[in-house]
């Protein structure tokens, strides 16, 4: 067998000169995270968290380092500061929270190439060391935001679609329908083919955006009287489907003017979990001899259990937003140090769609 050509070396009097080695790396030896301080009890403030430096994590064998882009900031993470029994961890006193970002690869191992688009689930910090298996690359033209990645929409499409099973013609009722999952959830319905879709919200002056931006053709607005005349009212004929994320009176509302054969899916219950109480707790009475005689079903829906939706919604998003059917409704907030601000904010009503902070 021939002998292999020598490959030069670096005491190879023939090598070329070796290219020069960066003096400084280029990444920083530290970064930013955000750690719960101490577990929320009571109203949520800045003391809650603690912005800290921290080495820059290293990837070992199958992990990717990701400089993150954006991060979501939603409404589950009040309760994951909280000890309530949820479908996912809750966060760690001392420890980094966690949740929904979108980054860029810097430095990979198989499968990935440094400048890919990953979503990922470790948000709340500037670089973060994740596991192949649970970065999903993004195309970069698949959406015309990159930040579009962190819509809740998957979760809206998913309860429509599996749960409330929305028809051409039904009259859908959405509550909070100008947060995260709510802001997608009125122009997803409309696509499907409903006739009517009635959004709720707290603040009064939400009201012109749920109509003029987010489909929304009638809205229940928390407090200005009992949800069920209001409800009445707008849809004199009774729902077909309710998309529910806030629980209590809406939800008994919602029974309570229900159509034969009406479908609920149940996503979330903020006014338990938002509430005066800020537990997840959102305990209601509700008629049961209405769900019999109605044939109402009433379906808890988790995108936990539907690995398959994701990619779905991309596809339904991306034509959505093509064709100008749907809108990406987001708050946008910059800056790690603003992400703590960005959670108090959501709390209290103060944003709008999915919020989000540009790193
Ligand atoms: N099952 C799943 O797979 C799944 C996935 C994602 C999210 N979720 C759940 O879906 C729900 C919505 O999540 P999100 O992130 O989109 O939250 P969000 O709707 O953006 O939450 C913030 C909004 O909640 C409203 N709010 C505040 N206090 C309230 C109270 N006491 N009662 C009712 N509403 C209140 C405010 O809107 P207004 O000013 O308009 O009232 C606020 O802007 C949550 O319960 C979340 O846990 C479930």
């Amino acid at each position: 067998m021939a002998d292999a050509p020598a490959v030069p070396g670096p005491t190879d009097p023939a090598a070329p000169p070796a290219p020069p080695v960066p003096a400084v790396p280029p990444f920083p030896a530290t970064h930013r995270e955000v750690r719960l301080a101490a577990r929320a009890r009571g109203a949520l403030g800045p003391e809650c968290f603690t912005l800290a430096e921290a080495p820059l994590p290293v990837a070992g064998d199958g992990q990717l380092l990701v400089r993150n882009r954006f991060m979501a900031v939603t409404a589950a993470m009040r309760s994951m500061m909280t000890d309530a029994e949820l479908p996912m961890p809750s966060f760690v006193p001392g420890r980094a929270l966690w949740g929904a970002a979108v980054g860029e690869v810097v430095r990979a191992s198989c499968g990935f190439a440094p400048g890919d688009l990953v979503v990922h689930p470790y948000g709340w910090r500037e670089f973060a060391v994740v596991e192949e298996a649970r970065a999903r690359r993004v195309d970069p033209q698949a959406l015309p935001d990159p930040a579009a990645h962190l819509s809740q929409g998957a979760t809206a499409w998913g309860a429509l679609t599996r749960a409330g099973r929305v028809g051409p013609g039904d009259t859908v009722f959405v509550t909070g329908a100008a947060g995260g999952v709510g802001s997608m959830a009125g122009r997803i319905a409309k696509r499907l083919g409903a006739a009517r879709v009635i959004g709720s919200t707290g603040s009064a002056h939400k009201v012109p955006y749920l109509r003029k931006t987010l489909g929304y053709d009638e809205v229940v607005l928390r407090g200005a009287g009992p949800a069920e005349d209001q409800l009445r009212r707008a849809a004199p004929d009774g729902i077909d489907v309710l998309l529910d994320t806030v629980g209590g009176e809406q939800l008994r509302a919602a029974l309570a003017v229900a159509r034969t054969g009406a479908r609920f899916a149940l996503v979330g219950a903020l006014s338990g979990q938002l509430g005066d109480g800020a537990g997840v707790a959102a305990p209601v009475e509700l008629d049961s001899s209405l769900v019999v005689t109605r044939r109402v079903t009433l379906r808890g829906f988790s995108l936990y259990d539907h690995s398959d939706l994701p990619g779905e919604w991309m596809g339904e998003f991306g034509r959505g937003l093509r064709d100008g059917s749907l809108v990406f409704a987001h708050t946008r907030l910059h800056g790690l140090d603003q992400a703590p601000r960005a959670l108090c904010e959501l709390v209290q009503g103060r944003h709008t769609g999915a919020v989000l902070v540009e790193l």
